[in-house]
Formats: structure tokens, C-alpha cells, sequence
């Protein structure tokens, strides 16, 4: 129960990395293992429609590779509200965080899952930019999501390939023929 705690640590790898728009204690780049952003989710809510989805990220458990984010030591309380920001199909998971500053502290970070609704899954680069670029829902164009994370992650000096790929893809896309 997370009433149970005073303080709990959330990886953000996705909007939390640009949109905080909650109170935290402490917040620090941070790494977890295992896993890479990707695509894969529908947004029905928030980038897109139940007629006309949008892609949102997910993460995807690989071996050997890390995911760069952001750490923050938060309020319980707070899960109140990120549980509603994400509640298109994404659940907390329980994950090791690896902080910037060297220190490694467990702490929750929001996955979607094959199994849940909206799950869209694996699909060309080509493919996820033309869905990205067509789709629109109540939080503004799809676009925008990727081309905010694309910035936060080289404000970091992070690469990503599989963002970075969908950023190009999108560009492309957006230049007259
Ligand atoms: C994140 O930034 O960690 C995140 C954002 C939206 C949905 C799930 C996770």
C-alpha cells in the first residue's frame, strides 16, 4: 500500500521527463536497466481518439541496455494524480532506479503491457511516424509529444535511437512534396 510510505521514487521516461506538473522532494537524472522506450502504446485520451489512436511510449524489457529518465522522490499522494494522467492501460511497476548522483533507490514507474486495451505494439519506423503524424487528441497533435521528448532527451545529451528515428520520420513527412 503506498499510504504506507512517506516517500516513494518514480522513473519518468516519457512526458514526466518534459510535463511536471506535481510536487516532488527531490528530482535527479537517473538510468533503469533492462528496458527501452518505444511507441508501442495507444493513447486514446490523450494524443489521439478510440477512433484514431496516437502512439505514446511504453517500455520494452531488453537485455544489455539501459533507458535514461528521471527520478522523483514524491508525496504518496501524488499517485492520485499520475495514476489518472496515466491511466490509458499503464500500470506501476516496482523497478530499481539508478541515480545520476550514483545512489540506487527502488521506486515505481508507469508500464503499458502487451496485455492491456489499448496496446498497439512493434511496427516500422515509417509506419509508427505516418500513425504519430496523422493522430491528434484532447492533449494537442501527437507530433508534439515526440518533438518535446526528442528535445529533453538532447537537452541531456541523451541518444535514442528508436525517438530520434521517429523524429526524422516526422520531419520528413512535414516537408512539402
Ligand atoms: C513517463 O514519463 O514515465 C510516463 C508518461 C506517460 C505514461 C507513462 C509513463
Amino acid at each position: 500500500n503506498l499510504a504506507d510510505f512517506d516517500e516513494i521514487w518514480v522513473f519518468g521516461y516519457g512526458s514526466l521527463i518534459y510535463k511536471v506538473d506535481f510536487k516532488f522532494i527531490e528530482c535527479e537524472n537517473a538510468h533503469i536497466s533492462g528496458f527501452e522506450r518505444r511507441f508501442w502504446q495507444g493513447s486514446h485520451d490523450h494524443r489521439g481518439t478510440v477512433a484514431h489512436p496516437g502512439r505514446v511510449l511504453t517500455l520494452s524489457s531488453i537485455e544489455n541496455t539501459r533507458c535514461f529518465g528521471k527520478a522523483f522522490k514524491v508525496n504518496p499522494s501524488v499517485f492520485d494524480h499520475l495514476d489518472h494522467r496515466e491511466k490509458n492501460g499503464y500500470l506501476r511497476h516496482k523497478v530499481t532506479i539508478s541515480l545520476a548522483d550514483t545512489r540506487t533507490v527502488q521506486g515505481l514507474v508507469y508500464i503499458a503491457s502487451p496485455d492491456n486495451e489499448a496496446y498497439l505494439g512493434e511496427a516500422s519506423t515509417q509506419d509508427i511516424a505516418k500513425q504519430i503524424f496523422d493522430s491528434s487528441g484532447p492533449s494537442g497533435p501527437n507530433r508534439d509529444y515526440v518533438y518535446m521528448l526528442a528535445d529533453a532527451l538532447r537537452h541531456y545529451d541523451e541518444i535514442d535511437q528508436h525517438v530520434f528515428q521517429i523524429e526524422h520520420a516526422l520531419n520528413q513527412l512535414s516537408k512539402p512534396l
